[in-house]
């Protein structure tokens, strides 16, 4: 795709040349994410945040890229804090700032609802989570971290099997992971849900249509015993209609250092979009796996800022000239294994 000036919404958007073009470039952006240097190539371009619903990584981590990148970020966050309490419609809300900004970031409860602000404006608008719809940087960092964990290069990411657990149905990240995933070759999902809330069927059918082996089941050992990958979900209680329906699969799946050990390939990794649910009854990953090197869930967290970086720079069509607005980083810096392994 040509990135300069236009909207990221949709894993769909994309083929595998041009994951291959984001994840160069978000190599090229892991020293000015680790701070080794310093860039200031956005300087005076504005980024408007506009988080819709709760969001802890997602909402950081784009605004931290951007800052990285040199340039500032206004937010707005929840729905009741900004006009669209007052009535004001996503295409107002959109022309408005588009006005005011250079490129958006729009999380927002309602599938489709972040392509009606990009139709609305002429600046690039990036999905950061449209209700059960997508995630699609979501997906990138999740590959992006596969990449660098366990397969180097994504030329050599097909015969291998992945793990999905949890909520499929409603959760957006699985549904950009998977559509991302089968434009590579060869690779088998096994897809461990409650049977209502399982993967929807035309996501499966694509995954199927593009020669992949699709395993469907409801026990979590079946499931995940032969995957390379395990990326578990959360089940996600603001998804469903009543507190009564979401305690029938709270803590469905719970994977601890026991079940992981006794049942997993031992050079699997663990994966997880985060937030982990660590209410009582919940953990569908334990912290008894936290000194686990498997565990690479604040591994991939943190990769969120480089790939987001590289999607700011292509979009905003700097990624050529990052390195010519170099500078030093003056502060103090924990070393990147201390800031992830605490
Ligand atoms: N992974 C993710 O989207 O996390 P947040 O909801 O905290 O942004």
């Amino acid at each position: 795709m040509n990135f300069k000036g236009n909207s990221i919404l949709s894993i769909d958007q994309f083929d595998c040349g041009d994951i291959e073009t984001i994840f160069g470039a978000a190599q090229k952006m892991e020293k000015y994410a680790a701070r080794e240097v310093s860039t200031s190539v956005l300087k005076g371009a504005v980024l408007g945040n506009l988080f819709f619903e709760p969001s802890t990584r997602t909402r950081i981590s784009f605004g931290t890229a951007f800052s990285r990148l040199g340039g500032s970020v206004n937010e707005t966050v929840g729905l009741k804090s900004s006009a669209i309490a007052k009535g004001e419609s996503i295409f107002d809300t959109s022309k408005v700032i588009g006005g005011y900004v250079d490129v958006m970031v729009v999380r927002h409860p309602q599938k489709g609802s972040v392509a009606k602000f990009a139709e609305a404006t002429n600046v690039p608008v990036i999905n950061g989570g449209d209700g059960i719809g997508e995630h699609p940087t979501q997906a990138l960092l999740d590959l992006y971290t596969m990449v660098k964990e366990k397969y180097g290069t994504t030329k050599k990411l097909e015969n291998f099997t992945i793990a999905m657990v949890g909520d499929l149905a409603y959760g957006r990240t699985v549904h950009s992971l998977s559509k991302l995933l089968s434009l590579y070759e060869n690779i088998t999902f096994i897809l461990t849900s409650p049977s209502k809330l399982q993967m929807p069927e035309y996501i499966v059918s694509l995954i199927k249509e593009r020669g992949h082996k699709v395993i469907v089941t409801e026990d979590l050992i079946d499931g995940i015993k032969e995957a390379d990958v395990i990326y578990c979900t959360r089940i996600q209680e603001e998804r469903f209609e009543s507190t009564a329906e979401y305690e029938k699969y709270r803590g469905v799946y719970s994977i601890n250092k026991a079940t992981y050990t006794n049942t997993c390939k031992p050079d699997s990794i663990i994966m997880h979009p985060l937030p982990r649910d660590g209410r009582k009854g919940s953990n569908e990953l334990d912290t008894d796996l936290d000194q686990l090197s498997n565990l690479a869930i604040f591994r991939q967290a943190c990769n969120g800022v480089p790939v987001r970086m590289a999607l700011f720079a292509l979009v905003l069509g700097v990624d050529g000239i990052v390195d010519n607005y170099q500078g030093k980083t003056n502060w103090y810096i924990p070393s990147k294994r201390e800031v992830v392994t605490g």
